[in-house]
């Protein structure tokens, strides 16, 4: 991962009410919901980000002001229990829908996650999963509450979307050839518990890691046809191995060493233990370098996958790698975002332009930005 250069002066948030082109219905929303969400179908140009947070301590986060509310009916939840984590606590609003400034906030502010992975991460996911007019993405399904989609082939479809960023292979989440990519699945649980017993005295840890996301690849090689491992999710799939024994072990204690209670909580209900502390912020983005680096070498799966049957896992040379950093970048915005809006117009492709200058952050001073729509 790379540090945070402020290339793009910040900018006051411009928001632009326009005529909405209406692709979706609305209908089946109450008038309730309708009434709550009918003004915020404007354009909106996407402000600039946070910056890096002030305050990076160790400190008290499942605290009174962030109790833990279960999600009630409606509210979407997904793959990641990071962000599920901080809209059950608060941090990020409890139906799951969010803008990336509030996902910047909430991973800083909530989980000690530095300004450039919190960038990175979100604008990813906001340029595929998104609407890049309302500047709303579900953390979970496709929801109308981001408002009327842009035209297709856009998804919009949330954090759930398959394969474009959420991908295979996740250490608590099915494989999309089985039917469900998102809910938190019990039989994987208990697969990453016994790794944790094995190699981890009961936590998992650095070596859990190493030992469980190379089990996962196994497997998925072993059982699903379709079986994808390319980037970005070859990038993935190992930082949130590292995730989780970084950003889920309470501040206070930073040993790397994760209780399988305190990891159910988190993966399963997007619950916080009692009492507990964020990560030291000023520390992080090492941490998860090295420890991405280190899972990674431990068993070096390259990019690729199966063909269409089981067992024929075939490298990909055309695909970026772990260390490939602006190939992978420049691949994610020629390739994924592209083919999602071939051919953006007007707003839509002045905030697809604004999303990816944002994007582009986190790379600023290493990799040369490309302009799929035009400067
Ligand atoms: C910055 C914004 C974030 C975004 C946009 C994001 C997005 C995602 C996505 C798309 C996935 C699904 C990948 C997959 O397994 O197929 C995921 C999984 C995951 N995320 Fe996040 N994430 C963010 C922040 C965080 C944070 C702060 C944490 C930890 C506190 C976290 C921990 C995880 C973990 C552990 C998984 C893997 C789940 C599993 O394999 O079972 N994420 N995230």
């Amino acid at each position: 991962m790379t540090r945070f250069t402020p290339l793009l002066a910040l900018s006051i948030l411009a928001v632009q009410t326009v005529a909405f082109p209406q692709y979706q219905s609305l209908g089946g929303l109450s008038e309730r919901e309708l009434a709550d969400i009918l003004p915020r179908f404007t354009t909106v140009t996407p402000p600039s980000p946070p910056g890096p947070s002030n305050d990076t301590s160790v400190r008290l986060v499942n605290d009174a002001a962030h109790p833990y509310v279960p999600p009630r009916n409606g509210d979407m939840r997904g793959p990641c229990p990071g962000l599920n984590t901080l809209a059950s606590h608060g941090y990020l609003p409890h139906n799951g829908i969010v803008t990336p400034t509030q996902i910047i906030n909430a991973v800083q502010d909530g989980f000690g996650m530095d300004n450039s992975l919190a960038i990175q991460l979100t604008y990813s996911t906001m340029l595929v999963d998104g609407n890049p007019l309302t500047n709303l993405m579900s953390i979970g399904g496709k929801s109308p509450l981001t408002g009327p989609d842009p035209p297709k082939p856009a998804i919009v479809g949330g954090v759930d979307t398959h394969a474009v960023l959420e991908g295979d292979a996740s250490m608590t989440r099915g494989d999309f050839f089985f039917g469900d990519n998102h809910s938190f699945n019990q039989t994987l649980f208990n697969e990453l518990v016994a790794f944790s017993n094995r190699f981890g005295g009961g936590n998992y840890n650095l070596t859990v890691a190493t030992e469980y996301r190379f089990y996962r690849i196994q497997q998925s090689i072993a059982e699903n046809p379709t079986f994808s491992f390319i980037s970005p999710r070859i990038l993935t799939a190992y930082g949130e191995a590292a995730f989780t024994f970084i950003f889920f072990v309470d501040g206070r204690k930073a040993d790397g060493q994760l209780s399988m209670e305190a990891a159910l909580g988190f993966f399963r209900d997007g619950r916080m233990p009692d009492d507990f502390h964020r990560a030291d912020g000023s520390k992080t983005s090492n941490l998860v370098d090295n420890s991405v680096d280190a899972i990674f070498a431990a068993h070096p799966v390259q990019p690729g996958g199966n063909n269409g049957t089981v067992n024929s896992y075939t490298l990909d040379p055309n695909s970026a790698g772990i260390n490939d950093t602006c190939k992978g970048y420049t691949d994610f915005v020629n390739i994924t975002v592209r083919s999602l809006y071939p051919n953006p117009q007007g707003a839509l492709r002045n905030n697809l332009n604004k999303n990816l200058d944002l994007f582009f952050l986190h790379v600023a001073g290493q990799c040369s930005q490309v302009f799929p729509y035009g400067q």
